[in-house]
């Protein structure tokens, strides 16, 4: 996995987010995380697991959790947090984009991740998560789609806005157990529009 060292873009701007996060004390799981839950059993893997609060709360129902994201701040976080509460959490720091896996595991979550990246690998990272679910296993992707107006969290134009068909055509063949999209307003009257697509692989 590539060293981590952006300056624009998303990881600089979640990091900040994060920092303040982190000072407030605020370890909620968001709407998608409450989604995933459920399905995070066995040994799972969590990609672009930020402040890592699906990996923790996963841990804590009886997973073992590896969690990866790009952010600094939130896996030395995340990596103490779980060492104080002894959960089998394994914690990296790793750039993402371009990432293949090396084995499968029983669920894989990548919730909020895939559009930082440019097209190609953005299509390629929806592959990666497939290929990493073992037979019998769950994917759980979230992703920004096409109509999404907010932008403050991109660099540039190395983003992609995933289309419904883009996520559906990469599980074909598999169980789809949700696909539902969602609507946030956001800053300067924009909005977010997510996709979140659950599929078990045969097997
Ligand atoms: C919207 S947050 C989602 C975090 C978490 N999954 C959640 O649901 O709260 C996006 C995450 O993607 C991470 N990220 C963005 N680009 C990345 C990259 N190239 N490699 C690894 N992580 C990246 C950010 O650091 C951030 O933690």
């Amino acid at each position: 996995m590539a060293a981590v060292d952006r300056k624009r873009g998303p990881i600089p701007f979640f990091g900040e987010q994060f920092d303040r996060q982190i000072a407030a004390g605020q370890y909620a799981l968001n709407p998608f995380e409450r989604l995933a839950l459920p399905f995070m059993k066995g040994n799972v893997l969590d990609l672009g697991c930020g402040l890592g609060n699906l990996a923790l709360a996963a841990a804590r129902q009886g997973a073992r959790v590896t969690a990866l994201d790009a952010c600094g701040n939130a896996v030395d976080d995340l990596a103490q947090r779980a060492l104080d509460s002894d959960l089998p959490v394994w914690v990296r720091q790793a750039d993402l984009e371009g990432w293949r896996p090396e084995e499968q595991w029983d669920a894989v979550a990548c919730i909020g991740l895939l559009m930082f990246f440019e097209r190609r690998y953005a299509l390629r990272g929806l592959d990666a998560v497939r290929d990493a679910v073992r037979p019998g296993g769950v994917a759980i992707v979230n992703v920004l789609v096409e109509g999404t107006t907010y932008r403050a969290m991109f660099d540039g134009d190395d983003h992609h806005l995933f289309t419904r068909k883009e996520v559906l055509d990469t599980f074909e063949g598999w169980a789809v157990l949700e696909d539902r999209e969602d609507w946030f307003d956001a800053p300067g009257n924009t909005v977010k529009r997510f996709r979140t697509a659950i599929a078990r692989r045969p097997g």
